[in-house]
């Protein structure tokens, strides 16, 4: 067991499943958008990330669900991921929320399967009862919360939230908050973990522990409520 100099404990045996380590990653020659950026999640939980419009965050992502590969650097990723956007637009694709959730479900499954899992991960979300609903007849927030039952459906255990509650109320923000924060609770059977980037401060005291990210790289794990005071 690691302890990090503000006490958010790293156990060793979880943080194999991703090796992150002294990454750099340039999009155009001459110019490091990660830049030897480190990183180590503690265990399972909603960490969250934060730091300045272009500081790396999203190519985080990127290079962790791999999208993109790194210059140099140390990489392995163990967990099944799943990238969830701001906009829900940009990845439900069919018309209905079952059909669309079909599209995460892995291969090989009956239809009984199939429809069991759509069921447990509309509920999972607030969706009951929803799988025949046309998606362009869904709020903002039902669009956001499908998505993250895409993800779900997938069976990642790695949850990636780029920014998801940018485009929501302030309901909705904090009903994606709350599903996040409970289906990645330690006590569960089978806690997801996610990692969510944000810039709005005041979702950081619903996470087990927060990073900043500066220009490219990731600095240590402290308290939610400590780095809402740092960024003030
Ligand atoms: N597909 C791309 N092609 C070229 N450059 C890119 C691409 N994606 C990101 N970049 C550049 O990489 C840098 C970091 O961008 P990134 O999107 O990772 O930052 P971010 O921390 O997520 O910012 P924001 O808070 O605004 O979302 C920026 O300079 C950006 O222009
Ligand atoms: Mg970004």
């Amino acid at each position: 067991m690691k302890v990090n100099l503000k006490g958010i404990a790293d156990s060793s045996e979880f943080s194999k499943n991703l090796v992150f380590e002294n990454i750099s990653y340039s999009w155009k020659p001459g110019s490091n958008t990660l830049d030897q950026c480190s990183l180590s999640i503690p265990g399972p939980g909603l960490w969250m990330l934060v730091g300045a419009n272009g500081s790396g965050k999203s190519t985080l992502f990127h290079l962790i669900s791999g999208l993109i590969v790194p210059n140099n650097g140390q990489f392995r990723c163990f967990f099944k991921t799943a990238l969830m956007l701001q906009n829900p637009d940009r990845q439900l694709l069919l018309p209905s929320c079952a059909s669309d959730l079909l599209l995460s479900l892995s291969p090989g499954m009956n239809a009984l399967q199939r429809n069991q899992y759509i069921k447990c991960a509309l509920n999972q979300v607030g969706l009951n009862g929803m799988a025949e609903r046309p998606i362009h007849t869904l709020s903002g927030g039902q669009k956001q919360r499908l998505a993250l039952a895409g993800a779900l459906a997938s069976q990642a255990n790695l949850l990636l939230l780029d920014e998801p509650t940018a485009l929501l109320d302030p309901a909705s923000q904090i009903s994606i908050l709350e599903i996040v924060r409970k289906i990645s609770r330690k006590s569960n059977e089978n806690p997801v973990t996610a990692l969510w980037i944000t810039h709005r401060l005041e979702e950081l005291t619903y996470c087990d522990g927060a990073a900043i990210m500066k220009q490219g790289r990731l600095g240590q794990w402290f308290s939610g409520d400590y780095v809402i005071r740092t960024m003030q």
